[in-house]
């Protein structure tokens, strides 16, 4: 029998149902759960004790690094799962999960892992702080596909996300785009809007996030292809 999604991220030991995080993404994701999805999760579990981040003292019994994304390829059983995370011992592939060594905050060392890959969903569960966040999102949100979805979990309780960089992020993020906290308030969704077509197929430019204005520098544009 299939497994809820909370009932996965227990048994792979992530803390993300003791969380409360399943009650919306469960809603959110499952209509899309058995499309085709490409999935990044920034933040894939370091067991280093005292490293930034650590999963020490918040993972379930068992957890071994890349709980959420176990998770994730069970929930989605056609999904492509990849995490990306600075510490060595995150690293590992399995059956349709795969991970990279490089830190969110930095868009060279992104892009040179990621290429010209774009995604259905990604997800910040990375450092936690608003500033890496803030910048996080501002490297990868031309990577996400139209009618996609990112989140930026865990928004601490004194976060200048809801504050400060509000309006940074929704000016950045362009008018296309829907912001919304879920009602902890630590969780910030995003959803990107696909982009209207013409009755004769053409595209009709509504905003920023048609795929140009934050396109990579050099690498050209997100692609299937670039994916499979
Ligand atoms: C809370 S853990 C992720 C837990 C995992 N998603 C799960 O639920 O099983 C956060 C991870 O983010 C990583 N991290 C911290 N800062 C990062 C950054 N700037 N870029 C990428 N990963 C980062 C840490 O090394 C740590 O492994």
């Amino acid at each position: 029998m299939d497994l809820s999604l909370g009932e996965l991220f227990n048994k792979y030991g992530s803390d993300k149902d003791r969380n409360g995080y399943t009650a919306f993404y469960e809603p959110l994701f499952k209509n899309i759960r058995t499309q085709q999805i490409f999935l990044l999760e920034i933040g894939i579990g370091t067991m280093i004790p005292g490293a930034p981040s650590s999963m020490v003292g918040y993972a379930l019994e068992g957890y071994k690094p890349g709980g959420s994304l176990r998770a994730w390829r069970d929930y989605f059983p056609k999904g492509q799962i990849l995490g990306s995370d600075i510490q060595p011992d995150t690293q590992f592939s399995e059956d349709r999960i795969s991970t990279v060594l490089a830190n969110s905050t930095n868009r060279d060392e992104m892009d040179r892992v990621l290429g010209n890959r774009s995604f259905h969903i990604i997800i910040d569960d990375g450092s936690h702080y608003d500033e890496h966040q803030l910048q996080t999102l501002k490297n990868l949100w031309w990577r996400l596909r139209n009618g996609g979805y990112y989140i930026i979990e865990d928004v601490v309780a004194n976060s200048r996300i809801p504050t400060d960089f509000r309006k940074e992020i929704q000016e950045f993020v362009g008018p296309n785009a829907r912001m919304f906290f879920t009602e902890a308030k630590n969780v910030l969704i995003i959803s990107k809007e696909r982009v209207a077509r013409r009755r004769n197929g053409t595209r009709r430019a509504r905003g920023v996030n048609n795929g140009t204005r934050h396109a990579p520098r050099s690498n050209g544009s997100p692609s299937d292809e670039a994916n499979s």
